[in-house]
């Protein structure tokens, strides 16, 4: 069960639990919250290992940029991903669901319907990251595939489904770094397409989605090494 609340300017949705996720994220504000490591440490997004009382917690701060009349027009009629996301794991978590990180928070910070800073506090999963095996073993590739399917049969989409995005955990396969984005035909292709292409998977489903998107992706590699050709020639 998620609950909602106002934090200052934010907009709080968390998951009902013993531990006090509103005061991580408040500890977190003051920054009172020790970060243990940082993973990523771009422009728009930071993904940080945090502790609180013993138990650590990776927290996502992602700020959009760029496009933002697009962001905030869109956000007048579409369901933010975000929001989307902690609600879907929540509801896989409550049907006893585990291949995915739990999501415990997701602070706003909101203009409107627009949100211009969004802050996770994610599951840690410790383990090995998939990028971390030179050669991933067929064993884990076929648990990949099971993990994507239940992923799928859950109307979840990855969106991402590469290396960097799996962890081998003492509890199997999990799977981070989810899209809340709609459930479509198109979007479970893309993700069966990134198997096959950054894990070399054959055994996945083809239906007419994939051959469509693999088409379409053979026409663009086309025209691309076309305009290289031409380029070529007209270049002296
Ligand atoms: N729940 C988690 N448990 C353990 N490690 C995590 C978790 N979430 C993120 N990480 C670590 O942080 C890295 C980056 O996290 P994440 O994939 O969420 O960021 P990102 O900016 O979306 O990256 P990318 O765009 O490359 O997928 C992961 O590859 C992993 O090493
Ligand atoms: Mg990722």
């Amino acid at each position: 069960m998620l609950h909602k609340t106002k934090y200052n300017n934010l907009t709080l949705c968390f998951k009902e639990s013993r531990v006090p996720y509103n005061e991580i994220l408040e500890d977190f504000v003051h920054l009172r919250l020790p970060i243990r490591k940082v993973f990523r440490n771009k422009d728009n997004t930071k993904v940080m290992l945090v502790q609180h009382q013993e138990q650590l917690y990776i927290l996502k701060v992602f700020k959009p940029n760029g496009k933002k009349i697009e962001r905030v027009l869109k956000s007048f009629f579409r369901k933010d991903y975000f929001l989307s996301l902690i609600q879907l794991n929540d509801e896989l978590w409550s049907r006893g669901m585990r291949f995915q990180n739990d999501v415990y928070l997701l602070a706003q910070r909101k203009q409107g319907p627009y949100t211009d800073l969004y802050i996770m506090l994610n599951e840690y999963i410790p383990g090995t990251v998939l990028n971390e095996f030179d050669v991933i073993p067929e064993v884990i590739k076929q648990d990949l595939v099971h993990n994507m399917a239940l992923l799928h049969q859950h109307k979840l989409i990855s969106g991402d489904a590469h290396k960097g995005n799996f962890i081998l955990s003492e509890h199997g396969l999990r799977i981070i770094d989810l899209s809340g984005k709609k459930f479509t035909r198109r979007r479970v292709a893309e993700d069966r397409l990134a198997l096959e292409s950054r894990f070399n998977i054959k055994e996945i489903e083809r239906d007419f989605s994939y051959y469509l998107l693999k088409a379409k992706f053979h026409l663009r590699q086309k025209i691309k090494s076309g305009k290289h050709v031409l380029a070529k020639m007209f270049a002296f």
